[in-house]
């Protein structure tokens, strides 16, 4: 993306540059289209929960920016001579599952012979143009709130090592397949105007990009942010660590001071999440009413991890 030139269009709120979520387009003064596609190979054995999961994982990308998703694309690629329809059919239903339940019509889509099998939709929604949560918002003092607790990259690689336990699997995919919904919510009532979702990148990975896009730096308690289980250390004791992960952690020391970080918390900080939660950054004076919101919502977690900084570089600082 980097090497194609930016659109000059006026209407075009949020483009590429700012590395958020969704585009964001200005239809009138109300009213702003988000668009975005997202798309990945199996994580998960069950094609039906394969199918919620990248459903669930695409649509977060316009609650990430406040918005309400309106309708949506299947984009599917699939090797015919190995995967029976019956399978194909699952994914899309799982797909069509998470969609109806976020109120998106999937009007439609298009699906190849491809020698790996991806799934995923392109996604449109609507947001006030005066509401939309974005990467360039943050302001200092904004408290950073996670609403799904970190691991499911290393769970992932664990359940296909066989490795994962039964319960902590269960656990993960209740978290990836859960809508993160509540950003459209906190966005309609002015609770939040800078944010993100967690997902390739790591939490590091996207409150980088934030940073950068803002002006500010940040810090993060390792020691308050929430762990899918216990049992996620154990598994990167055994090396189960993605690919990603391990480039994310690269590209991150870059940017972040460790501190006394262990081996582990720095894994754990960086891991690549699928449909990952909501990284919110919220003003003091509106902490209460937001954690009350990620209550009513049910959201996974609602844990304070850290804070946004004054800061002359985008730089992370990592407190154990
Ligand atoms: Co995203
Ligand atoms: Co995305
Ligand atoms: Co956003």
């Amino acid at each position: 993306m980097r090497q194609l030139s930016q659109s000059t269009d006026g209407n075009l709120l949020v483009g590429s540059a700012t590395g958020d979520d969704a585009g964001v387009y200005r239809l009138d003064r109300h009213r702003a289209l988000v668009q975005t596609v997202d798309f990945f190979t199996p994580i998960v054995d069950d094609p039906f929960t394969y199918g919620e999961i990248a459903a669930a994982n695409s649509l977060s990308d316009v609650y990430a920016m406040g918005g309400r998703p309106l309708t949506a694309l299947n984009i599917m690629g699939m090797p015919t001579e190995f995967v029976p329809p019956r399978a194909i059919a699952a994914i899309l239903r799982g797909g069509a599952t998470k969609a109806k339940e976020a109120g998106c019509a999937i009007v439609g889509g298009h699906t190849i012979r491809n020698p790996e099998p991806v799934y995923g939709l392109s996604v449109t929604g609507l947001v006030s143009p005066g509401r939309m949560i974005t990467n360039a918002a943050a302001k200092p003092g904004d408290l950073l709130i996670l609403t799904k607790p970190l691991g499911t990259g290393i769970i992932t690689t664990g359940i296909k090592r066989g490795l994962t336990s039964p319960a902590l699997a269960r656990r993960a995919i209740r978290s990836m397949r859960q809508l993160n919904a509540v950003g459209a919510e906190l966005a309609e009532r002015g609770l939040v105007r800078a944010g993100t979702d967690v997902t390739g990148f790591g939490l590091l990975g996207h409150l980088a990009a934030l940073c950068l896009a803002s002006g500010t730096g940040a810090e993060i308690d390792a020691s308050r942010v929430p762990v899918l289980g216990k049992e996620v250390f154990a598994l990167i004791q055994k090396d189960c660590v993605p690919g990603g992960s391990r480039q994310n952690q690269e590209t991150a020391s870059a940017r972040v001071d460790w501190g006394a970080a262990t081996t582990s918390q720095k894994v754990l900080l960086t891991d690549a999440q699928t449909s990952g939660g909501l990284l919110l950054c919220v003003r003091k004076t509106r902490l209460d009413a937001v954690l009350a919101l990620l209550g009513l919502s049910r959201t996974l977690s609602a844990a304070v991890v850290g804070r946004i900084v004054a800061a002359q570089t985008p730089r992370i600082r990592v407190q154990s």
